[in-house]
């Protein structure tokens, strides 16, 4: 087995790949002075079976042209087998055209990863499950819900909880973790009545006097969260936190959560948090190097991958 990173989450690689007890392979991926990624591979390839991890977070096209490059010189360099590990997999929200003429980003992507030579994908939590479908080689979607259960049980024990779906969209994954923790579920649920009127927020379910945890697969601006927070206290929660694997966090999204009513955002280091993350008492940051590794480890070792989330 070899693991080798891009530039996008170098210390989740070194995590990884202290969990696994491999070292990262030595690698240089750099930039020519255009700006054009280059990728040296400076160990041996030959019949390995090597697992190349990269989120495609931002710059994502930096980072997904970073992917696709390390696969290629894998691929030339002879890999056995090459597992493109994508704790995050950006560009996975355009998965369906929203109106005439746009594309279909995230097939293209699945496609791009496919063509430069990978043999499987790896990756946390899909937007959509339904992508996985978007590849033509096996594709592994991990849950960070077993991780969420363990922080839950450490920081919210005994307290009267409740799993809260930010939208309807988000139902099946919130009920999956409320079951885990044996939480009811509430929906909070988005309507424009009338074009031009502001949004209604609705809650479905009754959420007085619990404590809520929203359950989220990305938090971006952070205005679902927020928006959704100040609507389940206004409807008698006693507190909101929120559970969110990727922290995309982009914009102005650090200083709308910090100064949101929410009162604890947890989220995995499947994007490297940022300083300004870091220095906040508001968030917290779930390691899922762990997770990732002992996939890894199973596909290596051809066990069963699912039998983690048992
Ligand atoms: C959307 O369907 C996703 O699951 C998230 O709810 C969304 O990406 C969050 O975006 P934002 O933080 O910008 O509201």
């Amino acid at each position: 087995m070899k693991i080798i990173a891009g530039n996008s989450n170098l210390p989740l690689a070194e995590e990884i790949s202290s969990y696994l007890n491999v070292p990262l392979a030595k690698s240089d991926v750099r930039r020519f002075a255009d700006n054009e990624v280059f990728v040296e591979i400076l160990e041996n390839m030959r019949g390995e079976d090597v697992f190349v991890v990269q989120s495609t977070s931002a710059p994502a096209n930096d980072h997904l042209m970073e992917l696709l490059i390390i696969i290629d010189a894998l691929r030339r360099a002879s890999a056995r087998r090459i597992t493109a590990v994508l704790p995050y997999f950006g560009y996975a929200r355009q998965d369906r055209k929203p109106g005439p003429r746009t594309p279909i980003s995230a097939k293209l992507v699945a496609n791009l990863i496919e063509a430069a030579g990978a043999d499987r994908v790896l990756t946390l939590d899909l937007h959509a499950g339904q992508i996985q479908g978007f590849f033509d080689i096996p594709t592994d979607n991990l849950f960070a819900a077993p991780v969420f259960v363990d922080d839950i049980k450490k920081r919210f024990n005994g307290q009267n909880l409740m799993v809260v779906s930010p939208d309807v969209g988000g139902v099946v994954r919130t009920r999956a973790l409320g079951n885990r923790i044996g939480a009811d579920l509430a929906i909070v649920d988005k309507r424009r009545e009338r074009a031009g009127e502001s949004e209604v927020m609705n809650i479905i379910g009754d959420v007085t006097d619990r404590h809520c945890l929203l359950v989220d697969d990305i938090v971006d601006s952070g205005g679902t969260l927020c928006n959704a927070a100040e609507a389940l206290l206004g409807n008698g929660a006693k507190s909101v936190s929120a559970y969110i694997t990727h922290g995309v966090l982009s914009g102005e999204a650090v200083n709308r959560v910090n100064n949101s009513q929410l009162e604890k955002l947890l989220i995995t280091d499947t994007i490297q948090p940022t300083k300004e993350i870091l220095s906040s008492e508001k968030f917290g940051i779930i390691k899922i190097a762990e997770l990732i590794g002992e996939a890894m480890r199973r596909t290596t070792d051809e066990h069963s991958v699912s039998s983690l989330f048992d």
